[in-house]
């Protein structure tokens, strides 16, 4: 199957092309000074470190790794600070850590962090009693408040943003590898409501046990000192490929390869509302060498799949390419199975990767846009069994969670209920997770991932007797 796409690719390529979820920006002007700023601000990452990216994620299509891409549905100026980085941070740690230790396997962290800010909709006005306004479409775009002047796109939101963003990944770099993740403070990443939960108990055996690995190893001379790699980690950054303009200002040739790198983060998706095969942000993505995401709703059928996988990684590139299956609880194994099959009978190299969020979102009673947190669980052990009956590998999952003590998803083992989500709802857009339900969450993947672990030393074990034999 040879797609040959019309156009020589570019940065501004995907200008000629129709484009879906992009503001209409009135000030033209105004657009063009801010692309040209951006286009003159340093990269915010390097180009090696999307590539480093893209192995560790060749060995997650292989079942030799795992992902774990979380944060935002959309991240604010309003709720922008320190503490909220740290916490989110501190949330994917420990959730990598438990699953790490259940797995044996290598976690590979990446935030919906530092760069999540455009978000599609599914309407384009919103109406709220007899005014009609413009959706808000992220912080980057236009303002949540309901006003005209705060609905109207502003170019200038992408130069905040982009800062904004400088400033995230600054800090995500420095608690990486600064110390923050050093194994040895495995005990000080329970955030205080966490730890006095059931979950937070069930986390600290866990810590302990880490500890006194780390105390036996210690004895035998491995210690962070002499080994980084326990007083380090690797985080990437990721986000939505949506708001083109800022996208195109920050894409740049690596110098080393002469390729072309959207530097704004380390790995970019397109959402499932602008996935068509003519579309701009396919057409911008296919030309850029970072690894990159795609999301699979129930809409997606196996032959336009195949179409997109043609351009987006022609040469099948071992970690290019994760496919990000959102379907909803009960709809995984008839709607994910065709893709899976599609994808492993064109013998194609793909990370799939589970989103239990967005097909499972409801409106509350009480009016809340929510998600229950049974119906989360479910997707994802649902997305484990259909790998495990073709015999794929479950490479990832992709989540929007908080390290805040939020009331957004229902359920959990606070069991939020409807009447408690105005208490903390502070999301703006969709439904997180708080980091109590993110834990739990992490230990039935764990749980999981155990059991994948013990089925395949179970088939070396027989390997080996049949050897003997
Ligand atoms: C999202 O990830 O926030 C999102 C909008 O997802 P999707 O494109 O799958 O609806
Ligand atoms: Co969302």
């Amino acid at each position: 199957m040879v797609i040959q796409m019309a156009n020589k690719w570019t940065p501004q390529s995907w200008r000629d092309k129709p484009a879906q979820q992009l503001p209409e920006y009135s000030d033209e002007i105004s657009l063009k000074n801010v692309e040209k700023e951006l286009g003159k601000m340093p990269p915010l990452v390097f180009a090696g470190e999307a590539r480093r990216l893209q192995e560790q994620l060749g060995l997650a299509a292989q079942g030799k790794a795992f992902l774990l891409q979380g944060g935002d549905c959309a991240e604010s100026f309003a709720e922008f600070n320190a503490n909220k980085i740290r916490d989110t941070f501190r949330a994917l740690l420990q959730m990598a850590v438990v699953m790490t230790y259940a797995g044996s396997l290598p976690i590979i962290k990446v935030g919906r962090m530092a760069g999540q800010f455009a978000k599609p909709r599914s309407s384009d006005v919103e109406t709220q009693g007899d005014i009609t306004l413009p959706s808000y479409r992220g912080d980057n775009i236009n303002s949540l408040e309901f006003t005209k002047e705060a609905r109207k796109p502003d170019p200038k939101r992408m130069v905040i943003a982009y800062h904004q963003a400088s400033s995230t990944l600054n800090l995500l770099r420095a608690f990486a590898n600064g110390g923050y993740a050093n194994l040895n403070k495995v005990n000080k990443w329970n955030l205080s409501f966490v730890a006095s939960s059931p979950l937070g108990e069930k986390y600290q055996d866990l810590a302990n046990r880490i500890s006194d690995a780390m105390r036996f190893m210690e004895a035998c001379g491995i210690t962070p000192d002499n080994v980084p790699a326990l007083k380090e980690t690797s985080f990437y950054t990721s986000h939505e490929a949506l708001l083109l303009p800022y996208e195109e200002a920050m894409t740049r040739t690596d110098s080393l390869t002469g390729d072309w790198y959207d530097t704004s983060a380390h790995m970019l998706w397109v959402g499932a509302r602008t996935h068509q095969l003519d579309n701009a942000q396919i057409e911008f993505v296919r030309g850029i060498k970072n690894p990159l995401g795609l999301k699979c709703s129930p809409a997606l059928k196996s032959d336009e799949l195949l179409r997109l996988i043609e351009v987006l990684n022609p040469d099948n590139i071992p970690g290019r390419l994760t496919l990000i299956s959102r379907m909803g609880q009960g709809r995984v194994k008839e709607n994910l199975t065709p893709l899976i099959k599609a994808v492993e009978q064109e013998g194609l190299s793909v990370i799939w990767s589970c989103d239990p969020m967005h097909g499972n979102t409801i409106k509350s009673s009480s009016g809340y846009k929510t998600r229950p947190f049974d119906a989360i669980l479910a997707e994802v052990r649902e997305f484990f069994t259909v790998h495990k009956e073709i015999g794929s590998h479950p490479g990832g999952i992709h989540i929007e969670m908080t390290g805040q003590n939020v009331t957004e998803c229902v359920g959990g083992a606070d069991a939020i209920a409807d009447e408690d989500l105005s208490s903390r709802y502070h999301t703006h857009c969709d439904p997180r997770l708080n980091a109590n339900q993110a834990l739990e969450l992490a230990f039935l993947i764990a749980d999981e991932l155990k059991d994948i672990r013990k089925d395949q030393d179970h088939n070396y074990e027989s390997q080996d007797l049949s050897a003997v034999e």
